[in-house]
């Protein structure tokens, strides 16, 4: 398909749609409001008065649509909420795309149009599209939540030079979050599996400062996530890596717009910091009521890592923190503890802990810019953020570098 002129594309699908069905079956699975669309613009086209012909196009040759009856029938197959009619060996439906056109307008885009990168899937994609699809979730309830909670503050609404408030940048992240929750449930449905239930009760932010710090720090834990998911689909599904990549770097924007915000530089390092699954699954599970979730991914849940300084803010400390402290009143194992620091595109660096009286300390080691992650473990032996996770006792908690 990848040498049709783009313009032709939907006569193409509806021509294969008379012929065999699966292309525009998969398509809808994708995004099934455009391909109601398209086949309906395409339906005008093949009246018996115009016949369309198709050309230049080295796979299809030249091809003449000329069956307005079953054209017809073709559309209406493609009524929105309409059951699925897989055909015989066919994929079925998933659930219906509930993106409104409202939505993809704020977001300035719906979920992609044409037919999906792939329509078979490893265990490993959907493993980590489930985790991806939770996450989104959270995030695109955080900030509706945010948008109603804070409507009132002027520091969120007050226009700023530029005409947009925080409010309206809001909007539209919360709408870009909304295309890439469904973006991932297309492909979940292409692989008719189950999409992710959102978690019902999130928990509402404060003030303007807190929303930008909460917005940074989830955000980042999404970013983390896909950099980890990513390389682990370029060995099981590399078509994925291109959408995926897509959405990483609209992440890394909207997290750009949070952290200036916070009067920080848009980008802090060269690097963003990835995070294993269960790293961002955590982060991200402190922003909901668990129990408010109806399905929580396969993964740990880890004890938290209480710090009491520093706390993240909006605005990063003028000068970079040096240590961290924290209360340390579970049942810790006798022994040397230390922290694991994941920070960049860098091997964990490990510091020492000391506890006196319950409360810990633990340095900071030099060169951590950004966000940094930092878990508390009984190991120093571990280099990557997958292997510290398997040995974490506490964490990870979230220190504002810079
Ligand atoms: C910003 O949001 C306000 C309130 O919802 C709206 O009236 C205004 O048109 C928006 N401005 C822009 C530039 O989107
Ligand atoms: C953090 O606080 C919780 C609740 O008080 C406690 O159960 C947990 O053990 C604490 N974590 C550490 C590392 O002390
Ligand atoms: C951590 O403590 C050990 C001794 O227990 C010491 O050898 C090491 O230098 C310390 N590391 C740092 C970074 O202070
Ligand atoms: C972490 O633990 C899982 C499950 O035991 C294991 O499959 C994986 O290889 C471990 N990863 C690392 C980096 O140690």
């Amino acid at each position: 398909m990848r040498f049709i002129n783009p313009n032709l594309l939907p006569v193409v699908l509806l021509l294969a749609s008379l012929c065999c069905a699966a292309p525009v079956q998969q398509l809808r699975n994708y995004d099934r409001k455009r391909a109601v669309t398209t086949t309906v613009t395409v339906k005008t086209q093949a009246q018996p008065t115009t016949t369309t012909t198709v050309k230049a196009q080295p796979m299809a040759s030249t091809t003449t649509a000329s069956a307005p009856a079953k054209s017809s029938a073709a559309a209406a197959s493609a009524t929105p909420g309409a059951p699925a009619a897989a055909a015989p060996g066919k994929p079925a439906m998933g659930p219906p795309n509930l993106l409104s056109q409202l939505t993809a307008e704020q977001a300035g885009g719906g979920v992609p149009g044409g037919p999906p990168p792939q329509t078979t899937f490893s265990a490993n994609a959907i493993r980590n599209f489930k985790v991806a699809n939770f996450i989104e979730g959270i995030e695109s309830g955080f900030f509706a939540g945010a948008l109603q909670t804070l409507n009132k503050d002027p520091t969120f609404t007050t226009p700023s030079a530029d005409g947009k408030s925080i409010s309206n940048v809001t909007t539209q992240i919360a709408a870009q979050e909304l295309v890439h929750k469904a973006t991932l449930e297309g492909l979940l449905g292409l692989a008719m599996e189950p999409t992710v239930p959102s978690c019902t009760t999130i928990f509402p932010v404060t003030d303007s400062k807190d929303y930008l710090a909460k917005a940074n720090v989830v955000t980042s834990a999404a970013i983390g996530v896909i950099i980890n998911i990513l390389q682990s689909l370029s060995g099981t599904d590399p078509n994925l890596i291109s959408p995926l990549s897509s959405i990483l770097s609209v992440e890394s924007q909207q997290d750009a717009f949070f952290r200036m915000s916070g009067s920080n530089t848009p980008s802090a390092s060269p690097f963003n910091t990835g995070l294993s699954t269960t790293f961002a699954y955590n982060i991200a599970l402190t922003y909901v009521d668990p129990r408010s979730c109806p399905q929580l991914p396969d993964l740990a849940i880890l004890p938290s890592l209480n710090l009491t300084s520093p706390m993240v803010g909006a605005t990063a400390p003028a000068t970079p923190p040096t240590s961290i402290t924290f209360t340390a009143s579970g049942n810790l194992p006798k022994g040397n503890l230390y922290i694991g620091w994941v920070n960049q595109a860098n091997p964990v660096a490990y510091s020492n802990v000391t506890v006196t009286n319950g409360i810990a300390t633990a340095d900071i080691p030099a060169g951590m810019t950004g966000i940094a992650f930092a878990a508390l473990t009984t190991q120093t032996v571990a280099m990557t953020v997958d292997g510290l996770t398997n040995s974490t006792l506490a964490g990870p908690a979230v220190v504002l570098m810079s």
